[in-house]
């Protein structure tokens, strides 16, 4: 098989920070720069395609990953430069995947029409919530109409592939509310869910005024009952988990995901980026500045790396593909891990169909498990 590289891509600015949010991303009030993106989407993607020259040729990209932070806040001009620098160095595959992330405040129908113009085929809003208390909990700053606008625009656009990313399990949010923006969420033009849970990330605002005691965290067996109601509504809907937290129509997964997932090669560009190649793991500085100034001076941004021995990559193989619906191969684990899975199967956490076939895959209550069962995997 013909090697291939997918590109992940990292837009480090966000118009303002949400409270959770502890994402390696910059407000226009951090950076001093008076809220004018235009001029640093300019300035910015001249130092990503400086990154981008110093990769060396590894087959042609088969999908390619704007996130962030917000990466609509670019200009398309700019973005497109990325992609003919891209496209010029290494090749698209003939259904290379390129999807952006789009905070649903930052588009436009003029917009989405020049992404789209571009060659970027695949957008994926963060739209957390259709509940205003439980956005403005989440320190949100979009209503829910612009949603549903944002949606139906990229559609207009020509996007075939539209996702919605939903976070469950905020204080205050009542499992009736969940449900609002379930359905809500399933009324759009979408081909694509991502539904997580509310993490309470440390030295976030959030993280704050949950250990000051001002907001409350809902009890583990609240959130798991949203889980298993999105999945019912969700797959009731057409749109099958093929990843713990991701629901998609038949042919719609984020294939960029799935490379993550299957642990394939892929290179990050951008400050903090990290990128794997053939069991190499190695990561960019992690401010925009230092990023800027190690370009500019010609040196690779590169901070640390480390290379994964045998093991290691084993170990994470397995922490990645339980999430998945195929499961791992019983035959990769040892005697006593297997014997440890049985009290999970007996429980009926594991798929016993499956296992009789010689995987391990999880069911419906595995899932809500999964991080459990992997900790003990890998005790
Ligand atoms: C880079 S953002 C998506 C694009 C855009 N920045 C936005 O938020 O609209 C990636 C996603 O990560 C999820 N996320 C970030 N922090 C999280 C947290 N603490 N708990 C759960 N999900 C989180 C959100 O659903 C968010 O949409
Ligand atoms: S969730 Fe998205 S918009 Fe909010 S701070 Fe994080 S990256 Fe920015």
């Amino acid at each position: 098989m013909n090697k291939t590289l997918s590109f992940y891509v990292h837009i480090p600015y966000c118009t303002r920070r949400c409270g959770y949010c502890d994402f390696n991303t910059y407000t226009p009030a951090e950076l001093r720069i008076g809220g004018d993106f235009a001029s640093v989407s300019h300035s910015y993607i001249d130092l990503l395609l400086k990154e981008s020259d110093l990769v060396p040729d590894a087959g042609q990209i088969p999908t390619i990953f704007f996130g962030g932070g917000t990466p609509t806040l670019m200009e398309p001009s700019d973005l497109a430069k990325i992609l003919n620098r891209l496209r010029d160095r290494f090749g698209f595959t003939d259904d290379c995947e390129i999807t952006i992330e789009a905070n649903p405040d930052t588009v436009s129908l003029e917009k989405l029409t020049q992404l789209r113009s571009i060659g970027i085929n695949r957008v994926s809003f963060g739209m957390q919530s259709a509940v205003p208390h439980v956005l403005a909990t989440l320190d949100r700053t979009h209503n829910p109409e612009n949603v549903v606008r944002a949606t139906h625009w990229a559609r207009e656009a020509g996007f075939s592939e539209v996702s919605v990313d939903l976070i469950y399990g905020a204080p205050g949010e009542s499992l009736t509310e969940w449900e609002e923006t379930i359905d809500q969420a399933l009324s759009l033009p979408i081909s694509h869910i991502s539904a997580y849970a509310l993490i309470v990330e440390e030295g976030t605002k959030f993280a704050a005024q949950v250990k000051r005691g001002e907001v409350v965290m809902p009890d583990e067996d609240e959130t798991a009952d949203k889980y298993l109601l999105a999945d019912k509504k969700f797959s009731a809907a057409g749109l099958n988990w093929y990843e713990v937290s991701n629901w998609s129509l038949p042919g719609s997964q984020c294939r960029h995901n799935i490379a993550y997932w299957e642990g394939k090669n892929w290179r990050g560009l951008g400050p903090g980026a990290h990128s794997h190649i053939d069991g190499k793991r190695w990561w960019n500085v992690k401010h925009p500045s230092a990023y800027g100034e190690r370009l500019s001076a010609g040196l690779d941004p590169a901070q640390g790396s480390e290379i994964l021995t045998l093991e290691e990559r084993e170990v994470e193989r397995i922490l990645l593909a339980i999430r998945l619906p195929d499961g791992i191969a019983l035959a990769s684990l040892s005697a006593a891990q297997r014997e440890q899975m049985e009290t999970f199967l007996a429980q009926g956490h594991l798929s016993e169909e499956n296992w009789n076939r010689g995987i391990l895959s999880l069911t419906l209550s595995g899932r809500l498990l999964a991080d459990r069962i992997v900790r003990e995997i890998l005790a």
